[in-house]
C-alpha cells in the first residue's frame, strides 16, 4: 500500500494528475476477483509442483521433457522474426495525419500488453489491446483491419515481445458492479460446457492439462495468454503467414467441440479475455512463442 500512496504523490506532484494515470494508479483488483486468481492459481500449483509460476506459460511444452526439447529447438531460430520486426514498422510508421499508435496510449509501449483488457469506463465495456489499436486506427482516420491475424497479430506480437518480462495485471477495479458483471460474464463462458461435444474449456484445460488428445498434449489454462499473438505451424500451413490472436485460438478451441466460435472483439470474447488474462496475474510477459 505504502508504495502505491508514493506514486501517487509522486505522480501528483509531477502533475499528472487528472486522465488515466490517476485512474490507473487508483484502481484495485476486486476482493472476489483476487481471491479467483489465488484459487485458480493454487489449484495449478498444487497440481504440478514442480513448475514455477512463470514455467506455467510453456503450456504443453511445459508438460514434458520431450515436447520441451523440441520447443526451445524452433525458438533458438524463431520462424516469425521477420513478421514481428514487420509489426514494428507498421507500429512506429505515422498515420496520415502525422500521429503514432502510440499516441493513442497512455503510459510506455513497453507495458501496453500487460494492462489489457482493461475495461473502459467510458465504454462501459471491456476492451482489448487489439480492439485498441484498431479504434486508435479509426480515431485517427485510417481504415480498420482485422484482429484475427495478418498486420494487427504482427502489431501485437511486436508489443508482446517488447513486453517480455513485463507483469500481467489485468484489473477489475474494485466497486464497479458493471466490470465486475462482464467479468462474471467471461468466467461463466469459460466454464461453460459448449458444442456437440459439450464441454468446457475447464474440462480441458483445467480438468485434464497434461493428457493427450487428439495427438496434442494438453496446456494448463493458467499462463495461457502469456506469450500471445503466436506463431503456430498449423496456422502457417493454411492460408496466411502462421500468426493468430488470442481471440483466433477462441474459436479454433471452439470448433474442436463443435461450438460455432463467437465473433472477434465482441462481449462473449472480450470478457472471457477479461477472466482468461486475469487468471494469469503476476506472471510475467513471455514474449511472443511457437505452437505446433
Ligand atoms: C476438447 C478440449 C478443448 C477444449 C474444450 C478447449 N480447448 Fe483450448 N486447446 C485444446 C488443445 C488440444 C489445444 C492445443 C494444445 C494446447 O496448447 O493445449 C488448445 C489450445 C488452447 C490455447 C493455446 C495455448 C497456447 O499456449 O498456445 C488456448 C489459449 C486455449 N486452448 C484456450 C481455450 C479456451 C478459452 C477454451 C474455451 C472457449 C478452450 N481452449 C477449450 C483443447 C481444448
Amino acid at each position: 500500500m505504502k508504495t502505491t500512496k508514493t506514486t501517487i504523490v509522486l505522480a501528483a506532484l509531477f502533475g499528472l494528475v487528472g486522465g488515466m494515470t490517476t485512474n490507473a494508479l487508483a484502481a484495485q483488483q476486486d476482493p472476489s476477483v483476487q481471491a479467483d486468481i489465488n484459487a485458480f492459481q493454487n489449484y495449478f500449483k498444487n497440481k504440478f509442483q514442480h513448475l514455477s509460476l512463470n514455467d506455467f506459460s510453456k503450456g504443453p511444452y511445459a508438460m514434458s521433457e520431450d515436447k520441451r526439447l523440441q520447443f526451445d529447438a524452433i525458438m533458438e531460430f524463431p520462424p516469425f522474426e521477420d513478421l514481428v520486426d514487420k509489426g514494428e514498422e507498421l507500429w512506429k510508421t505515422p498515420f496520415r495525419n502525422g500521429k503514432t499508435y502510440s499516441s493513442c496510449f497512455s503510459g510506455s509501449d513497453k507495458t501496453l500488453r500487460t494492462a489489457y483488457p482493461k475495461w473502459n469506463s467510458a465504454k462501459g465495456k471491456v476492451e482489448t489491446l487489439e480492439q485498441a489499436i484498431v479504434n486508435c486506427r479509426v480515431k485517427n482516420g485510417e481504415k480498420k483491419i482485422g484482429t484475427g491475424k495478418g498486420k494487427l497479430a504482427w502489431m501485437s506480437a511486436y508489443l508482446t515481445g517488447i513486453a517480455t518480462g513485463e507483469v500481467i495485471n489485468v484489473i477489475v477495479p474494485k466497486g464497479n458492479a458493471k466490470a465486475l458483471a462482464a467479468y462474471e460474464q467471461g468466467k461463466k463462458e469459460f466454464y461453460a460446457k459448449r458444442g456437440q461435444l459439450n464441454l468446457s474449456c475447464a474440462n480441458c484445460h483445467v480438468d485434464n492439462p497434461g493428457q493427450r488428445i487428439r495427438g496434442n498434449t494438453l496446456s494448463p489454462a493458467l499462463g495461457q495468454i502469456t506469450h500471445f499473438p503466436v506463431w503456430r505451424g498449423k496456422w502457417a500451413k493454411k492460408k496466411g503467414d502462421g500468426f493468430g490472436t488470442i481471440q483466433r485460438r477462441y474459436g479454433g478451441c471452439n470448433k474442436q467441440v463443435r461450438a460455432k466460435p463467437r465473433k472477434r472483439q465482441k462481449a462473449a470474447y472480450n470478457n472471457l479475455e477479461y477472466f482468461h488474462t486475469a487468471m494469469s496475474n503476476g506472471m510475467e510477459i513471455s514474449g511472443t512463442e511457437y505452437r505446433e
